[in-house]
């Protein structure tokens, strides 16, 4: 009992706990996981593996058509690889994190994603009955249908101090004020790109996660898909 029926699409920001947030919601409600941020992080590994400019967005669009690579929407071992390598780890560097932005404002790239994880989506709908997805557009261009929408929010200092130890977690060297300033600017560039902004979703609930735990926030979002009728 309990299981999500549908798709949860979860957007906002870096640092509100979106990641972990969708997993172990996932996870709770026997669904399956999509992690979209992790399918521009592998297209731009591949553009900087490539040698590519970043900004170079028709050169980065022919690196995108060429990549194959795939996500796992198991929300107990969330796995992404480029080719047949797994590239979990290094698609987290803070190499990825500073030219991620304008390789996902490229609208060629965006298009492609967006139809593969719309085909995820479709995939796991059948097969699982129930998927979590999390970016920056879920509710409004991924997923404009899914009964329930989310968008995170939280202080950005509250988002540095998150994302900075995140980083140590993962034996990365961060401070906070370098969290910030990564923080600032990707908030930036993802909010003032023209192709799908971050922006919520007009029937979005949101959620400022600045002063809950991980698990408060899983409680606040299973009671929304509960009051929805989502769950069997
Ligand atoms: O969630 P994340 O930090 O892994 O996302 C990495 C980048 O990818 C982020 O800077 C914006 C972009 N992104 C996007 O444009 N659309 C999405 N649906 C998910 C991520």
């Amino acid at each position: 009992a309990g299981a999500l029926r549908g798709v949860v699409a979860l957007d906002g920001p870096s640092g509100t706990g979106k990641t972990t947030v969708a997993r172990k919601l996932a996870q709770r409600l026997s669904a399956g996981y999509l992690d979209t941020g992790a399918m521009y992080r592998v297209i731009t590994l591949a553009v900087l593996r490539a040698g590519v400019d970043p900004a170079d967005a028709a050169a980065v669009t022919a690196v995108a058509k060429d990549t194959e690579f795939s996500v796992g929407t198991d929300p107990e071992r969330p796995s992404v690889a480029l080719g047949a390598e797994d590239v979990s780890a290094a698609i987290r560097g803070n190499d990825i994190n500073h030219a991620v932005s304008p390789v996902s404002a490229v609208p060629a790239v965006r298009e492609l994603l967006v139809a593969r994880q719309r085909r995820i989506i479709d995939e796991v709908l059948a097969v699982v009955g129930g998927i979590v997805v999390e970016g920056r557009d879920i509710g409004t261009v991924v997923a404009p249908d899914a009964p329930l929408k989310v968008f995170l929010t939280a202080s950005p200092e509250v988002r540095a101090a998150r994302r900075s130890a995140q980083d140590t977690a993962a034996g990365r060297e961060s401070s906070q004020a370098d969290a910030r300033a990564s923080v600032d600017r990707r908030d930036r560039l993802d909010s003032s790109r023209a192709a799908s902004p971050l922006r919520p979703a007009e029937d979005a609930v949101h959620l400022d996660t600045s002063e809950l735990e991980i698990d408060q926030v899983i409680v606040a979002l299973r009671e929304l898909a509960d009051h929805r009728g989502l769950l069997d």
